[in-house]
């Protein structure tokens, strides 16, 4: 039996934080022995807002490089980069036009994101999820391991597989989103109610994975908690219940066994051992980054294979699904 198919993405649009990490990379990995993986790396959706051109440049290698250094093994896994497969654009096209305008307006990602950029409103940005959906549909996914804030666009992925299916004919498998209980939602660490991210202006609100040491000490030790004094995990404290989540990713330690660790301990105490084990398990990913940025001639090896072995699932996707809407073969 074939293996089932994954697909996910990851923008190039910035340094990529520990929430990246946790609720999408870090689970990319380990489904990569038992999937046939595809990761991207999304350019054409981080030009939905404004990019300086030599940085996405740089960018998009960043992400190739840290996707390996992360443990993603380009002999497993198919990496590419989402321009070098035009099919996207393509069927993205296609589905255009069976997508509603009244779906697109209750992304609440596309009226947040618009909320903040009203000046440079377009259309790309509106379109942004239809472009995901082709990017799953068009390698056949059935799993698409993503953070919580993913899921309204994975659900309309979902929704135009279906109606495809229904007006043309079985075409799309409808993909399954996969988001993990713990880590899907990485809060900033300024505030608590709010998603870490690495577009807040506030750059003590996100880790990057490839921030340094002291950066990290600096930015957990000023990390919004509360006045309870407790290290426990719960709603009433979601500083501490977000850094909670942070310890247990990095260390493999439960929430249980670390609430027992530290009974009556201080914040301070909580915060300089946080610190230690995030310090630590970032360097070995920030070593082989490192390796992997200064060998230009290997990333381009691997983003050139992947794309080739990409575009050939894609374009038997997309060259079915031109024949069902009526365009003739060329
Ligand atoms: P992007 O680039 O914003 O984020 C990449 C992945 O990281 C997850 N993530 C988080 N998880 C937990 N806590 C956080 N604070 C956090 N911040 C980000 C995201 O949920 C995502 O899984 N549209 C997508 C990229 C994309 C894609 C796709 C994903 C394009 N096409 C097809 C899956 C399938 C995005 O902007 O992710």
């Amino acid at each position: 039996m074939s293996k089932k198919i994954v697909f996910s993405g990851v923008q190039p649009s910035g340094g990529l934080t520990i929430g990246n990490y946790i609720g999408a990379i870090k689970n990319f990995v380990e489904l990569q022995d038992e999937y046939d993986c595809y990761y991207s790396i999304v350019d054409m959706h981080a030009i939905t807002v404004p990019q300086v051109p030599k940085d996405l440049r740089k960018n998009t290698l960043d992400v190739l490089a840290l996707y390996i250094a992360c443990g993603l093994d380009p002999e497993k896994s198919t990496l590419f980069i989402q321009s070098h497969v035009p099919a996207h654009a393509e069927l993205t096209w296609v589905l255009n036009t069976i997508t509603y305008m009244g779906q697109l307006n209750r992304m609440t990602q596309f009226k947040e994101k618009s909320r903040r950029s009203e000046e440079n409103l377009n259309a790309g940005l509106f379109t942004y999820p239809v472009l995901m959906a082709a990017d799953i549909l068009l390698y056949q996914s059935d799993l698409v391991p993503v953070g919580e804030d993913q899921k309204q666009h994975l659900e309309l992925a979902r929704d135009l597989a279906e109606r495809f299916n229904n007006r043309y004919s079985e075409t799309f498998k409808v993909p399954e989103p996969l988001i993990k209980e713990q880590g899907a939602r990485i809060m900033s660490l300024q505030n608590p109610e709010k998603k870490m991210s690495k577009s807040d202006e506030n750059e003590n609100a996100y880790i990057l994975i490839l921030d340094k040491p002291d950066t990290i000490k600096r930015k957990i030790k000023r990390a919004v908690t509360d006045s309870i004094g407790e290290i426990k995990y719960n709603d009433e404290q979601l500083g501490i219940k977000n850094l909670i989540t942070i310890y247990s990713v990095f260390s493999g330690a439960s929430i249980e066994e670390i609430e027992n660790r530290y009974d009556g301990a201080g914040y301070g105490k909580f915060k300089e051992d946080l610190a230690q084990v995030v310090i630590e398990a970032l360097r070995p990913i920030q070593e082989r980054y490192e390796d992997l940025i200064n060998n230009k001639d290997y990333l381009e090896k691997i983003y050139r294979e992947g794309a080739e072995k990409a575009s050939y699932v894609a374009y038997k996707t997309l060259r079915k699904v031109y024949r069902k809407v009526g365009f003739i073969q060329k």
